[in-house]
């Protein structure tokens, strides 16, 4: 499994749970948080300014694509010829909002061998047994919330200011009271 954008709010949740279900791991982040990738456990980690997973030459199973960060046809070249492609996240789109690029991902998913989906947040029909399981996981000591700094209910705007800067390590928290 290959996730681009490991190191953030989703992707740190993504390492975790594609290792606790047995698979191969590789993180894509930036080079302030490659350690912290290997450390959730990605089996290898790319620093996308000094490699771009997409030329790697490697094929995976999976790519759990979060940052959007390179176009659809070169994602695809890196996976194998079943393969999934699940889009995440990336840069809003001119015309579609949000996520341009997901709606561009999914758009070529007929006409390609492999399969494109995204994350269904509307209907959610899994979330109880979802829930279950990521209660388990977490109980387990598997998966572990990854918390870069915590803000002041006071001071939400410039949480929000740093979460959108789009390097944060895992979460933002705000605390409440106490
Ligand atoms: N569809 C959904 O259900 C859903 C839910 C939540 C979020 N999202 C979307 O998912 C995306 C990410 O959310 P998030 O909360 O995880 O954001 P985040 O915490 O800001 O994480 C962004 C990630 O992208 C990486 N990144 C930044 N620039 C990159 C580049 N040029 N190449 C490769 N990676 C790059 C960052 O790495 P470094 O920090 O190491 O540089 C980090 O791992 C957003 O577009 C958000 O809207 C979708």
């Amino acid at each position: 499994v290959l996730v681009n954008g490991a190191s953030g709010g989703v992707g740190t949740f993504a390492v975790q749970l594609a290792r606790a279900f047995g698979a191969e791991v590789t993180g894509v982040c930036g080079p302030r948080n490659v350690d912290m990738v290997r450390s959730i456990g990605a089996h290898q980690v790319i620093d996308y300014t000094e490699r771009d997973f997409t030329r790697s030459g490697q094929r995976y199973d999976v790519l759990i694509d979060i940052a959007g960060s390179r176009p659809g046809w070169a994602c695809r070249r890196v996976l194998t010829g079943k393969g999934a492609l699940v889009a995440v996240g990336g840069e809003p789109g001119r015309w579609v909002q949000p996520g341009g690029h997901v709606v561009s991902l999914l758009a070529a998913g007929p006409f390609v061998s492999q399969r494109v989906s995204s994350v269904n947040v509307v209907t959610c029909e899994e979330t109880k047994r979802n829930l279950v399981t990521l209660t388990g996981l977490i109980e387990d000591g598997k998966v572990t919330p990854v918390i870069d700094r915590s803000f002041p209910f006071a001071r939400i705007p410039e949480a929000v200011t740093y979460q959108e800067a789009g390097h944060a390590a895992g979460k933002v928290v705000i605390t409440v009271g106490g």
